[in-house]
């Protein structure tokens, strides 16, 4: 075997590998519902997917017998006889495509209805908003003080129902956890409310669908689904401002943050840093991941998107921050300390 089949077969055996391990993973998958509405829309997919299978099987059998017949008898038929079959064969087709087409609209007109009758006027109501390139997650509260607003993490209790209410700051953004329902539009200007529920405890990944620029492929969430008692510690842990900082690092950390460009885009609840531009930082620390789903949240990602971030994701408004190693530190140490 030559050296260059080798490398094509070792490159085969590592891309079937990461599909494999991709399909171990479970989740982001249409297939595999997480909750009500997610297992509805799954019911058409497979539904569509058969008739589509047996349309296209049909066709490409009816074509080949008619290659053999041309084959076998090589010539025209005329005649009434033949006029008959022909008007026939033109008429079945036309009866059964149009059958196929109305029962497949009214399954789907159908599964709208039934998605619509998940409203729940006692759903816990989230708002989020989708903009270039990240997600702001709003837990609405008729109470002001308990309204939470946080990030790309959208922490919701299993079996509860969930109102989700989208809109855009910029362009059109769609939302989408394939676990948990279909794709949602994001549209500026315009309002959307949906329902949704995941019944099992989990992460659910979801990413924007719909192509809003540069870094479209770097706008990722996840929906953590806990249960309800996780979910109050998790929420009152969050309505809580800002940790005072407690070390000397940490305290000239925050300075920092407040005398530089940060404080012109985003909040740290508990301090004078009040700017919605960027996400809400006043728990960094609880979260997973950076930047959309982008990097993982440790100290070095953090370093490098805090220095550098066009260099990570070019075109997101995180602009380039010079600042001097023990700067650096201690801007680290204060932001790790928002837990
Ligand atoms: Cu937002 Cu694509």
């Amino acid at each position: 075997m030559s050296q260059a089949s080798r490398r094509a077969r070792r490159v085969l055996l590592r891309v079937a590998w990461v599909a494999l391990l991709a399909g171990c993973e479970g989740y982001a998958s249409a297939l595999d519902p997480g909750g009500p509405q997610a297992a509805r829309i799954k019911e058409l997919t497979l539904f569509l997917f058969g008739v589509g299978a047996i349309v296209y099987l049909a066709v490409i059998g009816v074509l080949l017998y008619a290659l053999r017949r041309a084959h076998v008898r090589n010539s025209v038929e005329s005649g009434p006889a033949a006029e008959r079959r022909m008007v026939r064969a033109v008429v079945g087709g036309v009866v059964v495509t149009f059958t196929i087409v109305m029962v497949t609209l009214f399954l789907n007109l159908e599964t709208g209805r039934s998605l619509a009758s998940f409203a729940d006027p006692g759903a816990l109501t989230i708002t989020v908003t989708g903009q270039q390139w990240w997600w702001e997650v709003v837990y609405e509260d008729p109470n002001p003080s308990r309204r939470l607003t946080t990030a790309n993490e959208i922490y919701v209790p299993v079996g509860t129902p969930i109102r989700l209410v989208t809109g855009s700051r910029d362009v059109i953004h769609s939302f989408w956890a394939p676990n948990l329902h279909g794709k949602i539009d994001l549209i500026p200007g315009y309002s959307g409310t949906t329902y949704f529920q995941a019944d099992e405890e989990g992460v659910y990944r979801g990413r924007c669908a719909e192509f809003c620029g540069l870094q479209h492929a770097r706008m990722d969430f996840r929906v953590i689904a806990v249960s309800p008692d996780r979910f109050a510690v998790w929420y009152e842990g969050q309505l809580r401002p800002a940790r005072v900082p407690t070390t000397v690092e940490e305290v000239a950390g925050r300075e920092i943050f407040l005398s530089r460009g940060c404080v012109l885009c985003h909040t740290i609840r508990g301090t004078p840093a009040g700017s919605r531009v960027g996400p809400d930082l006043t728990h960094l620390a609880s979260r997973s991941r950076l930047a959309a789903g982008t990097l993982p949240n440790t100290r070095g990602h953090l370093a490098g998107w805090v220095l550098e971030a066009q260099g990570i994701k070019p075109g997101a408004r995180m602009p380039p921050n010079q600042l001097a190693p023990d700067e650096l530190r201690a801007l680290l140490a204060y932001l790790e300390s928002l837990r």
